[in-house]
């Protein structure tokens, strides 16, 4: 395991020259809203925070999720673990993409585009409902 830096011990790392390794491993922190004890039919985020054709990054219960919209009035969301080694899938421009090895994830199934990862990230259950996106 990997230990996670805030952004105070990235500071305190750089100036010491050490920890990018360790940093670029991570792929993830409290960067991103956190959502803690929702359940079925709770608004994960409104789908207007959602671009089209792009995704939205949130935790749920500790868990990083990616939200996508592959269309307009669709979302769904996937659990953010690379199939590969573990590491946490971002949300980017290029889409769903893990920074450690390099993998791409589909934004509308979650199956992998590009390896090393073969498998697809795990659905999360949500739905569009009126203007949100809430949990299934
Ligand atoms: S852990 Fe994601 S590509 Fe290796």
């Amino acid at each position: 395991m990997h230990r996670c830096f805030s952004r105070r011990d990235l500071l305190i790392a750089g100036s010491a020259g050490a920890g990018a390794v360790a940093v670029a491993a991570c792929g993830g922190g409290a960067d991103v809203p956190e959502l803690t004890g929702v359940g079925s039919g709770d608004v994960v985020v409104p789908l207007s925070e959602v671009p089209a054709g792009g995704a939205y990054e949130v935790s749920i219960d500790g868990r990083r999720v990616v939200v996508s919209r592959p269309t307009e009035d669709t979302a769904v969301a996937f659990a953010a673990r690379c199939t590969h080694q573990g590491c946490t899938v971002r949300a980017t421009e290029e889409g769903l993409v893990c920074p450690c090895h390099g993998s791409v994830f589909d934004l509308g199934d979650g199956s992998a585009l590009h390896g090393p990862a073969t498998g697809p990230l795990t659905p999360v259950g949500v739905a569009v409902r009126g203007t949100d996106v809430v949990l299934t």
